[in-house]
């Protein structure tokens, strides 16, 4: 006759709680690196790579800003992700023109929510917040287009 194993059902306990830590120890990463945007990052990340995720973790104060009602908050990451934008672009040396209308159209839909924020235009800034998404995966596909014909 077989043998019945029966499941420890303690077990699957400490995975859960590892996971949680490890969430929790995320999070927490995520914030201080919000506090200090300066703070070090991992050595082999370029100059532009660290730009690029201050833009994630600014889109996500966005996104918080609108959430609670915060349009001071909305206000100065929408600034903040037009520096970025500025900075980002001179760092690109070969530029094609779509990149260029890209970028472009990145910096204003960031100047439309900075002022849709001054405004306290909840509905404005929400639809921003969209088109800036949209505007940052448009460009990530047509560097991987780019980047898949220089093969
Ligand atoms: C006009 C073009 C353009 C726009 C708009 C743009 N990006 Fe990027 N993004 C790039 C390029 C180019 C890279 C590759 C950078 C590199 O590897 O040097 C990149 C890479 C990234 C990366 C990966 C960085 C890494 O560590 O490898 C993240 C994250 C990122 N972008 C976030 C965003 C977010 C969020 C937005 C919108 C708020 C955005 N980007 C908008 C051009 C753009």
């Amino acid at each position: 006759m077989a043998k019945v194993v029966i499941n420890d059902m303690k077990f699957p306990r400490p995975s859960i709680m590892i996971a949680a830590m490890c969430m929790a120890a995320g999070l927490s990463a995520l914030q201080s690196q919000e506090e200090k945007p300066k703070a070090k990052a991992p050595k082999q990340a370029t100059s532009n790579q660290l730009l690029m995720r201050d833009k994630l973790a600014q889109m996500n104060r966005i996104l918080e800003g609108i959430t609670l009602g915060d349009f001071d908050q909305v206000e100065k990451s929408a600034r903040t992700l037009g520096m970025i934008s500025k900075a980002t672009s001179w760092h690109i040396v070969e530029q094609t023109p779509r990149y260029k209308r890209l970028s472009k159209n990145f910096q204003e839909q960031a100047a439309d929510l900075e002022r849709h924020a001054q405004e306290k235009n909840e509905d404005a800034a929400a639809l921003d917040l969209v088109r800036m998404n949209i505007t940052c995966t448009d460009c990530h596909q047509h560097m991987r287009t780019e980047a898949a014909r220089g093969k």
